[in-house]
């Protein structure tokens, strides 16, 4: 109720809505909206109660909740059911347990603090309460399971523009999917699957942007490494404003791939923000260290390495370090 409570508020801005309107409207008395009303401001909404006239919502907090989330919200499948934690282990965890139970595809799993963050290959993601946005997405995509890297690439591709059509902010995608400001990572993704020989159950892609986090945020390990949006602009950005646009982003681009079976256009999107291609990097083949020039990536996101004498080298998986201004990042 509490969710239908804001949505008549936010469609009212500017005009009271009584208590007993909404006690009517919901079939409950005006005790229980009163303490309902309660409960939101605790949660951070401005509700002012103007005598004789009803309540006016004057300000929303910036949360990752299905109602701050969905209010503008225009996708078709993704994120119309939001799943929201203050404080939880992994969104990621948590989605794979939901995927398990049937969930239904575009399901979204959002928090806004988690306790035991993953990174790729097994490294801590640092998810500072309300710094971020820790989030995860439930896809059933109808394909081959040899086609799932397409997503993490789909996704790095889709924030990087979130971040600039939300901020103006231009964000490079270091690979494999990293983005980068400053040399500096501001998000991370984290795709997982689960999968028979020849189809895909379900696809789950984490996604953590340091957004309004401050160095003293970042853990001693990260804080030379790790960079927020609010560094750069000086200013707090809004999660939940950045996190729309992000399922929207993606939305558009996996509508484009799974009709047209056609990923040009986005590895294309990919090159254009990539950090790595045309640059120098350090790679490690067969526990070989290779110096080479990234040239290109393949549909696969794989890597295309060319050496000094001239080989052909495709890295799959893995990092690689790109070699910048200050040297190797
Ligand atoms: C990386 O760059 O190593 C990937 C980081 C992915 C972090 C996100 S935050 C939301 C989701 N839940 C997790 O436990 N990890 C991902």
């Amino acid at each position: 109720m509490r969710k239908e409570i804001i949505k008549v508020l936010k469609e009212n801005l500017h005009q009271p809505i009584s208590g007993e309107r909404l006690s009517e409207q919901f079939g409950v008395s005006r005790t229980a909206i009163w303490k309902n009303i309660n409960i939101l401001k605790e949660e951070g909404y401005k509700i002012e109660s103007i005598p004789r006239k009803g309540y006016i919502l004057s300000q929303a907090p910036d949360l990752l909740t299905e109602i701050e989330i969905q209010s503008g919200l225009q996708t078709e499948f993704i994120g119309k059911e939001i799943i929201h934690f203050n404080s939880i282990p992994s969104t990621n965890d948590s989605a794979k347990e939901y995927a398990m139970k049937k969930a239904k595809e575009g399901l979204v799993i959002t928090a806004e603090e988690q306790l035991e963050g993953r990174g790729r290959r097994g490294r801590t993601w640092a998810s500072p309460k309300g710094t971020g946005i820790w989030m995860t997405i439930l896809l059933r995509p109808k394909i081959s399971p040899s086609q799932a890297p397409k997503f993490t690439l789909l996704t790095a591709v889709a924030v990087a523009k979130a971040i600039k059509d939300v901020t103006n902010l231009d964000v490079q995608i270091k690979w494999p999917n990293d983005l980068i400001i400053n040399s500096k990572k501001v998000c991370g993704i984290l795709t997982e699957m689960s999968a028979e020989m020849d189809i895909i159950n379900y696809v789950i892609i984490g996604i953590g942007v340091n957004v309004n986090a401050m160095q003293e945020d970042f853990p001693v390990e990260v804080e030379q490494r790790a960079i927020s949006l609010a560094q750069v602009l000086g200013k707090k950005v809004s999660r939940k404003d950045l996190a729309r646009r992000i399922l929207e982003n993606i939305e558009e681009r996996y509508f484009d791939f799974i009709q047209s079976m056609n990923f040009e256009n986005i590895l294309q999107e990919w090159r254009n923000l990539s950090y790595t291609l045309g640059k120098q990097v350090r790679a490690t083949l067969n526990r070989e260290e290779i110096i080479a020039i990234a040239e290109d990536i393949n549909q696969d996101g794989a890597l295309i390495l060319r050496t000094k004498n001239g080989d052909r080298v495709e890295i799959s998986y893995g990092d690689v370090m790109v070699r910048g201004i200050n040297g190797y990042v």
